[in-house]
């Protein structure tokens, strides 16, 4: 596939003291882990979310959910971060400012050494008590499934964003500051769907800054946007950390 980076956004990304990324589940699609909607593969070609991704559906049938979230968490542990996490993180060497903010939970872009990520969603490796909320250091699921709370024995339960449920307070305004005060922000691998995440890109936008989506299709934010490049992300981003920092190793 022929990549090509437009020469005005490889000297704005050169020029650039402030950036920031918005990641969603296409940046881990080279990584063999499947996204939302994608109807034919998507998580939930065969399942409606509702019925795996809230705390009703948890109260209801948490063996269920339980599972699922193993399963996926599986996935996510036997995946390996892709050329475009590693771009990521090779950018965020050569800026003065970088802040990558991810929808994604399969921890992958941590596993490419962005280590100070904001994860909007949680991270599908760590697991908390649906009942006191405290993070489990470890669960044994040979015993019950759900595993149980070593503090309080209620039931364990993924450490992600459920349907119905709050972003995490601080990492929400971190990544809204971050999106407010950048000079050019990256919008890559997302549907741009889901709020509020969605109006990161769109803050950025009003707040002047540079704005690039990356994503194999358009998506309700392309037309906002100054550049749109299609293609996947495991090969546009290498390509364009490549065209700005050519001496990069
Ligand atoms: P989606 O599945 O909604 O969108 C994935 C996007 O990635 C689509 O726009 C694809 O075109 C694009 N894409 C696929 N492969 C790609 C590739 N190789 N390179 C570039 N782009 C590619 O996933 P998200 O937008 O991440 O929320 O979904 C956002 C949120 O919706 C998720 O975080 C999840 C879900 O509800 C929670 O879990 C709270």
């Amino acid at each position: 596939m022929e990549i090509t980076i437009p020469d005005k956004l490889v000297a704005d990304l050169r020029r650039a003291e402030k950036v920031a990324v918005l990641t969603g589940a296409g940046v881990s699609a080279e990584s063999g882990l499947p996204t939302f909607r994608e109807a034919q593969t998507g998580l939930w070609s065969k399942y409606d979310p509702h019925q795996l991704a809230s705390p009703g559906a948890f109260r209801s049938n948490p063996r269920l959910v339980w599972e699922w979230y193993a399963w996926r968490r599986s996935l996510a542990l036997e995946a390996t971060p892709n050329n475009g996490h590693v771009a990521l993180e090779n950018m965020s060497k050569m800026v003065s400012s970088f802040t990558l903010i991810t929808q994604n939970v399969d921890g992958l872009h941590q596993r490419a050494g962005s280590r100070h990520a904001i994860e909007l969603h949680g991270n599908i490796t760590r697991v908390k008590c649906f009942d006191c909320g405290r993070i489990s250091q470890q669960f044994n699921e040979s015993d019950f499934v759900p595993p149980h709370c070593e503090f309080c024995d209620g039931l364990l339960r993924p450490d992600v964003v459920w349907f119905g449920e709050s972003l995490p307070q601080k990492a929400l305004s971190a990544a809204f500051t971050a999106a407010q005060n950048c000079d050019l922000f990256f919008s890559i691998g997302t549907s741009a769907l889901v709020q509020p995440a969605a109006l990161l890109p769109l803050e950025a936008v009003r707040n002047r800054a540079i704005s690039a989506e990356i994503n194999l299709e358009k998506t309700a934010i392309s037309q906002n946007m100054d550049f749109f490049l299609p293609g996947p992300s495991g090969m546009i981003l290498p390509a364009l950390v490549k065209k700005v920092w050519p001496n990069l190793e």
